[in-house]
């Protein structure tokens, strides 16, 4: 038996929401690696590509025969008549999804509650959790009918513990969490397996979507001590897509050494 044993990956297609940055694009090159099919969904066309094209130099790097069919589609998941369209824009040869990976996600701003954007409010909420339900409900029944499949939902650290300025977002995460609980439990009698992946701090362009654009807010986030990478994220989520068909990992909580909670973070030595 090897360490960490991903030949089940060999031939599973794999569809990732947010899949043009961050999480969802090392995530994808990772499964890439390990000659699953993709359908990479975004909202961006340009950056959809270059990571298609990353996952192909990946497959072809990793000397695994079969798999490797990448395909994109622009989508915004927060848009419920584009989702429930979403199925006509997957090849054919790609429509049979084995794993489901709900990772498009944000947060905008820090306001208080009495300050908050109903536009904010709404984006945060329609992509987070309806954008999120509305895929699992477009691909699920078809995984209980086939009897196999794998629903990963990417959570938060936020969605455990919520934290000063945050009060949307994890809001959203909470929503995140019931709802994959309560997924769980309805396909106990299946062997459909559901997960949810809760991250603390990882370096993505997500604080520059908090921050709306502002690098230097950004960068700070992240400034004396190590955040987990992307690539961090996506072990975790491609491991548990590999365990055995009578495996399910429940639940990942993963944080950088130096974070313990939303906002108590160590910065500036060992
Ligand atoms: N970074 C962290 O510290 C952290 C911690 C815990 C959890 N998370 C969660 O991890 C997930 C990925 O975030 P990330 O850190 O990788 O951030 P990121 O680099 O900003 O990636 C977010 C992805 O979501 C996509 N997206 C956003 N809104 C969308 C929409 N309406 N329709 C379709 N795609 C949409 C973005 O693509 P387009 O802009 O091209 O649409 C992008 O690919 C999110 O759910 C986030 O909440 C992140």
């Amino acid at each position: 038996m090897s360490l960490f044993n991903t030949s089940r990956l060999l031939n599973k297609t794999v569809l990732i929401t947010g899949a043009s940055s961050g999480i969802g694009a090392a995530t994808a090159i990772l499964f890439a690696k390990g000659g699953a099919n993709l359908v990479l969904l975004a909202r961006r066309a340009d950056a959809l590509k270059k990571v298609a094209d990353a996952c192909v130099d990946a497959h072809n790097g990793s000397g695994i025969q079969g798999g490797g069919k990448v395909a994109t589609v622009q989508i915004d998941v927060s848009d419920k008549v584009q989702v429930s369209d979403v199925l006509s824009k997957i090849p054919d040869e790609l429509k049979s999804i084995d794993v489901l990976v709900n990772n498009a996600g944000y947060v905008l701003g820090t306001d208080r509650v009495g300050q908050i954007s109903s536009n904010d409010m709404e984006g945060m909420f329609n992509t987070n959790v309806f954008g999120l339900i509305n895929m699992t409900q477009a691909f699920i029944n078809e995984m209980k009918a086939r009897n196999i499949g794998h629903v990963i939902n990417i959570g938060s650290v936020a969605g455990r513990e919520p934290y000063i300025g945050g009060s949307i977002y994890c809001a959203t995460k909470n929503a995140v969490r019931a709802f994959t609980g309560a997924l769980l439990r309805e396909l106990v009698e299946t062997q459909v397996r559901v997960t949810e992946i809760q991250p603390g701090m990882v370096e993505t362009e997500f604080s520059i979507v908090r921050y709306r654009g502002d690098k230097d807010a950004a960068d700070k986030v992240y400034q004396g001590f190590a955040p987990l990478t992307p690539d961090d994220v996506a072990e975790e989520i491609v491991w548990a897509a590999s365990r055995p068909p009578h495996v399910n990992i429940v639940e990942v909580f993963i944080m950088p050494t130096n974070q313990a909670t939303p906002w108590l973070v160590h910065r500036g030595g060992k």
